[in-house]
């Protein structure tokens, strides 16, 4: 069995292979804001004493692109907070300005409200959308070095439980599996016991069943009042996990609030689903609520009963036919356009 000498003897590589793809903006500073803001620009923000972090009029331009575009939230503490969005919607950058590794174009974060402090860092978990694991040596091996690296770390039991480690103590960490890794790199992230947990991207590329799994771990989390943010592509998890969500795209939010409230203000009814061959376009014309594509109809409907029988009358195939309830992957094409690029 590998000792501690041998975890100790390859910590210098692995942080430098941490920051090497995480390197701390030196340039990473608060901007300061007029002291003066528009009225407007806490409208998702009513309550901000309640907020452990408040984003104010974040932007962050490489070149001509613009990654976030003048973005304002809060997160209330113990809460989980959604942040949706395709590739490319500026879900990192904003996530990382937060974190205080990359400095920001304009606006600034606070954290309990006041400005990123020396000991933020220290209260943080955090799980990079891709991170670098040392090689050659296990998980308990991992922990225990990351343990070392604070001053009153959780105790090494509850991490292990937390994470559902158990059975993986052992295995060197080239060998983890894309679930066992993510597990392993929660845990990593709260060894420090965090009062606030990024999540970037944790479940992209599991299999449906260490998504769900990975889904409890982060319920426990939740269940000690940990504040986690959150990014992902996939909408039933935001629908799950998340207390709020901002939908993000282009750099801008297009909306933010609790899952049921965005999805009542879009919809209404359920939704009707139906492969389309290009018959009927002139009967279809007239109805109410429905948007047809080159090979699917989509019709919103309250009056389920009424619209098939429609339907029915304007000789469309039936095949293949499908009614759910809106959720937010519906809600996301609608806002956008597109479906998730993922
Ligand atoms: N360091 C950088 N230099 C130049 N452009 C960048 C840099 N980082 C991000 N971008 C650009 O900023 C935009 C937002 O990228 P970001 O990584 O924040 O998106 P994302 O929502 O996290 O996407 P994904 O879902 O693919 O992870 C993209 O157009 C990206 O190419
Ligand atoms: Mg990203």
């Amino acid at each position: 069995m590998r000792g501690i000498v041998k975890v100790v003897e390859k910590a210098t590589g692995f942080f430098n292979n941490l920051l090497s793809m995480k390197q701390v903006d030196p340039e990473c500073k608060v901007h300061p804001l007029p002291s003066t803001l528009p009225a407007t620009l806490f409208s998702d923000t009513l309550m901000p004493m309640d907020h452990i972090v408040t984003v104010e009029r974040l932007s962050k331009s490489y070149g001509a692109v613009k990654a976030v575009d003048d973005i304002s939230f809060g997160i209330a503490e113990g809460s989980c907070f959604g942040l949706l969005g395709p590739n490319g919607a500026g879900k990192t950058t904003t996530i990382e300005i937060m974190e205080g590794i990359t400095a920001p174009s304009g606006g600034r974060v606070l954290f309990r409200g006041q400005p990123l402090g020396a000991d933020f860092k220290g209260k943080v978990g955090i799980q990079f959308q891709t991170t670098a694991l040392p090689e050659f040596i296990t998980v308990k091996e991992t922990l225990e070095l990351f343990s070392a690296f604070y001053n009153r770390p959780r105790p090494m039991e509850e991490v292990i439980r937390l994470c559902s480690l158990e059975d993986i103590l052992t295995r060197d960490n080239q060998k983890l599996s894309g679930g066992q890794r993510q597990r392993m790199l929660l845990a990593l992230a709260i060894i420090p016991k965090p009062e606030l947990v990024f999540l970037d991207e944790p479940t992209t590329g599991l299999d449906p069943q260490a998504r769900r799994n990975f889904w409890e771990l982060i319920g426990r989390i939740k269940a000690e009042r940990t504040t986690v943010l959150l990014t992902t592509h996939y909408m039933d998890e935001a629908q799950i996990l998340c207390d709020r969500v901002a939908i993000m795209d282009k750099g801008k939010i297009l909306e933010i609030d609790t899952p049921d409230a965005l999805l009542a203000k879009h919809f209404e009814g359920v939704l009707i689903h139906l492969p389309y061959d290009g018959c009927c376009a002139d009967s279809l014309a007239g109805f109410e609520g429905l948007v047809m594509s080159e090979n699917s109809i989509e019709l919103q409907t309250n009056t389920l009963d009424t619209s098939l029988k429609q339907l029915l009358a304007a000789h469309v195939n039936l095949e293949g036919l499908s009614i759910h309830k809106p959720n937010l992957e519906d809600l996301f094409i609608k806002l956008t356009g597109s479906s998730l690029r993922v």
